[in-house]
């Protein structure tokens, strides 16, 4: 996540409350995994450990959580797996069948692992359910994401400043976005500006639907998103 959290932001850790958030974001067919951000690198191979070398502890922190969470699901799938490494622009090099997603934020990580019968892409991203910074929505949200926003639907009810909410739903379209890019990034290696995915959100379902552009091999996907206590996931599998 590129914008992040300030401390204390992120309320839950607890890890059944975790893991409800994310049991309904992608069919049964992909494990996913979601734990609270810790130094554990000591679990990872020194390969893994070395990918992150001169990296800040936060970072190291979270990219351990992701690929112990990763080497769970493979080991969930039956996958014998050696190091996760990744490649010149940053996605990990999975096993070989497999498609996958992580993402974290400073308090907890998460990973969507499936075998690739099942799809041939999974974006997952997390962000603390906060407000954008003024100025990100008109970079985040087209003209007609922006006209959704000026009727989207109160998050807080009790809260007395509308703005706040506005705020809160683009953070939910960065997510979404994300998710999609990610998705579809590691077999197609186009970069995607926001503007050129747009979303359509049902907020009650808990869903999205994005058209996207022309280098993807198809014009709309659809994904699914959650949001509880201070956290928002999105996640997409490409079928
Ligand atoms: C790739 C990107 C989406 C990752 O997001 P992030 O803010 O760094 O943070 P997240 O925690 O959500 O995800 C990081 C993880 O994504 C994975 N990742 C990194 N680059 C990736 C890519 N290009 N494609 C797919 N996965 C990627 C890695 O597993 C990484 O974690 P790790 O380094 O610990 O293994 C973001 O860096 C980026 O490049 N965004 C620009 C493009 C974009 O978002 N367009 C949106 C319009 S659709």
């Amino acid at each position: 996540m590129s914008q992040k959290e300030s401390a204390g932001t992120l309320l839950r850790s607890d890890a059944a409350a975790s893991e409800a958030l994310v049991r309904d974001l992608f069919e049964p067919t992909v494990r996913i995994g979601i734990a609270p951000v810790r130094d554990e690198l000591a679990d990872l191979s020194a390969a893994e450990r070395a990918l992150v070398e001169g990296a800040v502890r936060t970072r190291k922190n979270e990219f351990a959580t992701g690929r112990r969470l990763a080497h769970r699901l493979l080991a969930e799938l039956g996958v014998a797996a050696g190091p996760i490494l990744r490649d010149a622009d940053r996605v990990p090099i999975w096993p070989e069948g497999i498609v996958g997603s992580i993402s974290h934020s400073r308090t907890l990580a998460v990973a969507a692992l499936a075998r690739a019968a099942h799809g041939s892409g999974i974006g997952i991203d997390i962000e603390p359910d906060v407000a954008v910074r003024d100025g990100v929505e008109r970079v985040v949200c087209t003209p007609f994401e922006q006209t959704w926003l000026d009727s989207a639907p109160s998050i807080t009810p009790s809260d007395p400043d509308p703005r706040s909410d506005r705020a809160r739903w683009v953070k939910l379209f960065f997510s979404a976005k994300e998710s999609v890019y990610k998705a579809f990034f590691p077999r197609i290696r186009v970069f995607w500006g926001f503007h050129e995915v747009e979303l359509e959100i049902d907020p009650v379902a808990g869903r999205f639907d994005a058209s996207l552009p022309a280098s993807a091999d198809r014009q709309r996907i659809t994904g699914r998103f959650a949001r509880k206590d201070g956290v928002i996931v999105s996640g997409v599998l490409v079928d």
